[in-house]
């Protein structure tokens, strides 16, 4: 099925199920311990080995020497492989630096050998006994130093609107500031993990990954072997965030280890780690400069960007939403790209918007201040309805204003007062605003659905859910389709057997997903119609039965003799060329900081969106949530600390990676505000899970300047900052 109108009237639009809130399907799985994650795969693997990584001790140079024979002497111990007997390896496409690397070598911790043993603690203690000689090369770990050498990114083009520099230098209120935000880690609560099967020269991998389908071809590109010979499968994924998008050294290596010892091989890759032999998101450095009229309207902005990764590869575009979030006749924007010998930098939930949106919404609140204007006021007349740069784009939906209002309404901003004006006891109060913005992708998804003849659909597509309630939209859509109640709905999902799916990353993944579903119940009505000989353009379904001309079936009639399959995918036209599809929202935030000591505290939180319709409330209320939680880490706590003379990140743990815990995060309220997008797909949906952290730190920091007085425009926000 291809999407290139508007959509019409069509069976979703029902809304007998979708768009109610509904319990996770898979949630008593969850609680009870029954949902099994890449390394649980018990059954799968009778007499498993183990698998641990030995990962680069220097971040730039080669291996001089390794010797292996007092590991390979130790208990236990069946196999080591590194890259002088793994043979040959490909390249994937969807990785900067190698993933078994040596000689030499591009990161710290970059794999550079696996051990296999009987058990993980003997892998884990021959792995010690590995001894590797490294000649060490200088190497550039210092983004301040090195962004003098920027480069523009491949395919990367500035955004040159008007004349920036001449309305910059005529607007008679300015500002012109610098921010910078840290590399962070995802610390999902999963570690990377696989399992690895050879039987014959085909592979199956039970792994944790969000993007089936790029994993299968990635793996297969890595060891040289057809894509058809691979197999991954991925049911539950304990949080990806970006870390899960692509394979990692855990699969890879897993499966060179069990080519070698002839045995199932498990590996996880321990929580140290993961934090430089992984992707992280990467630092970046943004000027910011804006020039508006005494009013308030914006006449130019500015906004340059640096970050830095490995040769060859990306970066962290932080100001993409700066195309698009606010009206201004002269704009340049650029992005720069500082070759870095740290781990790969690659993306994190939002790449771009959401450390983009935590340097630009902080210089609006500034610009608010120079004017004397209120920071809600300032968004709401700069907001455009088409696209900034292409301004016969107009936006399919955009309720920037109406977010911004409801939330003003609903927090009491009206009782916000100057910065220091507020106290509560020993503690300074304040609240701070900022807009959120992240685009809506949609991308090609496909679905098997089947009616067997006891009246259940089941749906297969290797579709993911990572947390994020993929199962319970995907059963949702079909069950509004095929007119039957959720529980006459399986769904099956995280298989590369399985039709192609849209995967789950960029947020694109609820509205693509079940837009595909969509598909394939559609085409399945149609055989259920047919074989009933019903007219498919009248059949109505509902109740678990097909009605048209007077005659109502049950549905499982049609699947009497043999179970009916359907299979079909949605794919996207050019609507995307006329019509700018993105998400919106407003969070306001009331911080404490002590008068005292600095301690910071969030007291209250809101975030209010429109992001087309909403298709079940309950989860989608948790994945912004989520990011809100994810939002005051990154304002208050998350920094990989480089160590700048021998390139790696310090706090390369949880202990010394932090994350909000529950008592750090106090009553947080979501508002959807009412919207369905025509222009978005069928199901009239677009993502929320990565505007939910759009936009969060820097209402956050507003909210303690407010309280305090005083800017702070180096994330995170830690209390020396204000002291
Ligand atoms: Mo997302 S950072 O595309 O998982």
């Amino acid at each position: 099925m291809k999407f290139d109108t508007p959509a019409t009237t069509n069976p979703i639009d029902q809304l007998k199920i979708i768009g109610k809130s509904t319990d996770r399907i898979d949630g008593p799985h969850k609680t009870s311990g029954l949902a099994t994650y890449a390394y649980e795969h018990h059954d799968v693997a009778a007499n498993p080995a183990y698998g641990f990584v030995i990962g680069a001790a220097i971040a730039k140079g080669r291996i001089a020497a390794m010797d292996k024979s007092r590991a390979l002497a130790a208990p236990g111990v069946l196999a080591i492989v590194d890259a002088a007997n793994a043979g040959k390896l490909g390249k994937g496409n969807f990785n900067t630096a190698k993933l078994l690397g040596g000689p030499e070598i591009d990161h710290y911790h970059q794999a550079v050998a696996i051990v296999v043993a009987e058990t993980f603690e003997q892998a884990r203690a021959a792995a010690a006994l590995v001894r590797i000689d490294y000649v060490r090369a200088e190497g550039r770990f210092d983004l301040a130093e090195a962004k003098a050498g920027a480069t523009k990114p491949k395919g990367g083009a500035d955004a040159v609107v008007g004349d920036f520099a001449a309305a910059f230098a005529a607007a008679p209120v300015q500002l012109d500031e610098t921010y910078a935000t840290p590399d962070q880690s995802h610390a999902m609560m999963e570690p990377h993990a696989s399992i690895a099967i050879w039987q014959g020269d085909k592979l199956t991998l039970w792994t944790s990954n969000q993007m089936i389908n790029w994993g299968a071809g990635d793996v297969a590109r890595t060891l040289g072997i057809p894509q058809a010979n691979v197999r991954l499968v991925s049911p539950f994924i304990g949080g990806g965030f970006g870390a899960k998008l692509f394979v990692r050294s855990d699969a890879i290596l897993a499966a060179l280890g069990a080519r070698a010892a002839r045995r199932p091989v498990k590996l996880a890759l321990t929580r140290p780690l993961i934090f430089n032999n992984t992707t992280h998101r990467p630092a970046t450095i943004q000027r910011i400069r804006l020039g508006a009229t005494k009013a308030g309207m914006l006449t130019a902005i500015g906004h340059e960007n640096w970050s830095g990764d490995l040769p060859g590869g990306g970066p962290e575009d932080a100001v993409q939403q700066t195309r698009l979030l606010y009206a201004g006749a002269n704009r340049l924007l650029t992005t720069r790209l500082a070759v870095l010998d740290l781990p790969e930098g690659n993306a994190m939930r939002a790449p771009g918007e959401a450390p983009g949106l935590m340097a630009l919404e902080m210089a609006m609140d500034e610009l608010a201040d120079k004017l004397g204007l209120d920071p809600v006021q300032l968004r709401i007349l700069n907001d455009t309805q088409v696209d900034p740069e292409k301004p016969e784009r107009s936006f399919s939906q955009r309720q920037l204003i109406q977010c911004l209002r409801t939330g003003a309404e609903t927090f009491g901003w009206d009782k916000r007062r100057a910065p220091g004006q507020t106290r509560d006891g020993r503690w300074l109060v304040g609240m701070g605003v900022a807009a959120a913005f992240r685009n809506n992708l949609s991308m090609t998804s496909a679905a098997r659905v089947r009616l067997d003849k006891d009246g259940l659909v089941t749906v297969e597509t290797d579709m993911t859910d990572i947390g994020t309630g993929s199962y319970t939209i995907i059963a949702q859509t079909a069950a509004e389709v095929m007119g039957v109640p959720l529980d006459r709905v399986a769904v099956k999902l995280g298989d590369s057997a399985f039709p192609v799916s849209s995967g789950s990353g960029g947020q694109w993944g609820a509205n693509s997903s079940t837009a595909g579903v969509y598909a394939a119940c559609v085409k399945l009505r149609e055989m259920v119609a047919r074989k009933l000989g019903l007219d498919p353009a009248l059949a109505q379904f509902s109740d678990g039965k097909v009605s048209a001309g007077g005659r109502s079936i049950p549905l499982a009639e049609a699947a009497r003799e043999a179970g009916l399959v359907a299979e079909d995918k949605m794919e996207y036209g050019d609507l995307a060329k006329t019509h700018q599809v993105s998400t919106f929202g407003a969070h306001f935030v009331e911080v404490g900081v002590d008068a005292v000591t600095g301690e910071i505290r969030i007291r209250r939180m809101l975030a209010v969106c429109a992001a087309g319709r909403i298709l079940n409330p309950k989860s989608a209320r948790s994945q912004v949530l989520g990011g809100m939680t994810m939002g005051a880490g990154g304002a208050l706590m998350e920094e990989l600390v480089v160590d700048k003379r021998l390139g790696f990140f310090v706090n390369h743990d949880l202990a010394g990676y932090e994350v909000p815990v529950h008592a750090d995060i106090p009553h947080q309220e979501v508002i959807f505000l009412e919207e369905t997008d025509p222009m978005s797909s069928p199901m009239k949906a677009k993502g929320v899970g990565e505007l939910g952290i759009c936009g969060v730190a820097a209402a956050i920091a507003n909210a303690i300047h407010n309280a305090t007085g005083v800017r702070v425009r180096h994330y995170p926000i830690t209390l020396d900052k204000l002291l």
